[in-house]
C-alpha cells in the first residue's frame, strides 16, 4: 500500500470511540500497535470484557444509560471517533454528552462516520462531497441531521490555534472485511443476489477505512467531508458471483428486487443508486487504497482464511 508518509509520523494519542463496533475496533487495533491509548463505549458487559482483553478500556453506554463519568472518561482524550448510528431521537452521544464533548480539554481531532444516504438517489451518477445533500429516506435525513449536529458541536474548535482542533465527516460505502464479507455469506448459505437492473454501489474494506482515518489524523482539515469508497461501484450480484467463483461453487439464483423479502433498511438502500467520487482521498490525504475493488479485498480474505 502506498500511503502518505505523514501517517508514519502520527504521534501516539488517546482515541475514544463512541461505539466500539466493527470499524472502530479495527482502527483501535492498528493504533494500539503504534503505542496509542484507546477507550470507548460498549452496550454490554460481555463486550466490555472482550475489549479489555485487547487492551481497550470500555465504558457502558446505551439508550437511557449515559456514561457514568463523562468528564473523567473524556479528560485525556485527544482523538474522538463517533461510530454509533443515529436513532429516531437523534445522535445518542450528543443527546447525552454534548456539553462534556465540547468541554473535552485535550481534544484535537474528531471523526464522524456517516453514510452516502445523505446524498439520496442520484440514478447512478458520480457524487462529489461538494454536491448538496438531498436525502430521500428517513435514514438519510437522520444522518444528515447527525452530521450537522456533530459539526455544530465542534464549531468552536479553531484549527488556527497552536493546540489545533478539527472535525471531519466520513461518508462510508458498504463496509466489508474479515468475518463480514461475501465469502463468509456464501459459506454460511446466506448469500443472495438481489436483481435490480442498473443498481450499483461502492464498497470499502475496513482496513482501508482505518488507513483513511489515520491519514486524516495526520492531516486534519476542519469541517472537511470525505467520500470513503472503492473505485468500482457494481451490482451486489457481481461480488457474490466472484466469491462463489473463488470458492468453486455455483452462485445462488437471482431474486427479483420487487419480490425479494428485504428489511426496511435494505429496501431503502436498494432504492437508491449512486457512484462515489473519491479523488479527495488521494489528492488531500495521500491515501491509495490497499483494496481498490472487491476483487483485491476478497482475494486477501481468501488467502488469510487459508493461512489459518
Ligand atoms: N455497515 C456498513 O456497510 C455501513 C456503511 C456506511 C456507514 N455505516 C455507518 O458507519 C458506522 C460504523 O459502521 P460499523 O459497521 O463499524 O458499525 P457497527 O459494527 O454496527 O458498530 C456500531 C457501534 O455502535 C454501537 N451502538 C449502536 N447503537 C447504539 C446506541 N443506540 N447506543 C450506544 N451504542 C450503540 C454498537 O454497539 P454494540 O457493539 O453493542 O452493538 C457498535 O459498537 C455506523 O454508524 C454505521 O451505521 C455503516
Amino acid at each position: 500500500m502506498r500511503t502518505d508518509p505523514s501517517i508514519a509520523s502520527l504521534a501516539p494519542g488517546h482515541l475514544f470511540c463512541f461505539g466500539l463496533g466493527y470499524t472502530a475496533e479495527r482502527l483501535a487495533i492498528r493504533l494500539l500497535a503504534e503505542g496509542w491509548t484507546v477507550s470507548g463505549t460498549v452496550q454490554t458487559e460481555g463486550k466490555r470484557a472482550a475489549m479489555a482483553a485487547l487492551g481497550i478500556t470500555a465504558h457502558l453506554f446505551g439508550p437511557e444509560h449515559p456514561l457514568a463519568d463523562p468528564t473523567g472518561s473524556l479528560g485525556e482524550v485527544t482523538h474522538l471517533l463517533s461510530s454509533i448510528p443515529p436513532t429516531e431521537a437523534g445522535d445518542p452521544a450528543l443527546i447525552e454528552h454534548q456539553a462534556a464533548l465540547r468541554a473535552a480539554p485535550l481534544l484535537r481531532w474528531v471523526g464522524y462516520l456517516s453514510t452516502p444516504a445523505v446524498y439520496g438517489d442520484r440514478q447512478g451518477a458520480l457524487v462529489q462531497e461538494t454536491d448538496t445533500p438531498n436525502p430521500g429516506s428517513a435514514r438519510g435525513h437522520r444522518r444528515l441531521a447527525a452530521e450537522n449536529a456533530w459539526v455544530e458541536t465542534f464549531s468552536h474548535l479553531d484549527p488556527g490555534e497552536s493546540a489545533g482542533g478539527s472535525i471531519q465527516i466520513f461518508r462510508l460505502s458498504g463496509i466489508y472485511g474479515p468475518a463480514r464479507n461475501a465469502i463468509a455469506q456464501v459459506r454460511a448459505g446466506t448469500a443472495r443476489i438481489i436483481d435490480k437492473p442498473g443498481q450499483v454501489f461502492n464498497r470499502i474494506h475496513v482496513d482501508d477505512i482505518a488507513t483513511i482515518l489515520m491519514a486524516s489524523m495526520a492531516r486534519p482539515n476542519h469541517g472537511q467531508i470525505y467520500n470513503v469508497a472503492d473505485t468500482e461501484a457494481c451490482a451486489s450480484g457481481d461480488v457474490v458471483r466472484h466469491a462463489c467463483a473463488l470458492l468453486g461453487v455455483s452462485p445462488p439464483q437471482p431474486i427479483a428486487f420487487d419480490s425479494a423479502a428485504l428489511s426496511a433498511m435494505a429496501r431503502s438502500f436498494y432504492s437508491e443508486c449512486k457512484r462515489l467520487d473519491t479523488r479527495r482521498l488521494t489528492a488531500e490525504l495521500g491515501v491509495e487504497l490497499a483494496y481498490p475493488t472487491y476483487r483485491e479485498g476478497l482475494a486477501s480474505i481468501m488467502s488469510s482464511d487459508f493461512a489459518r
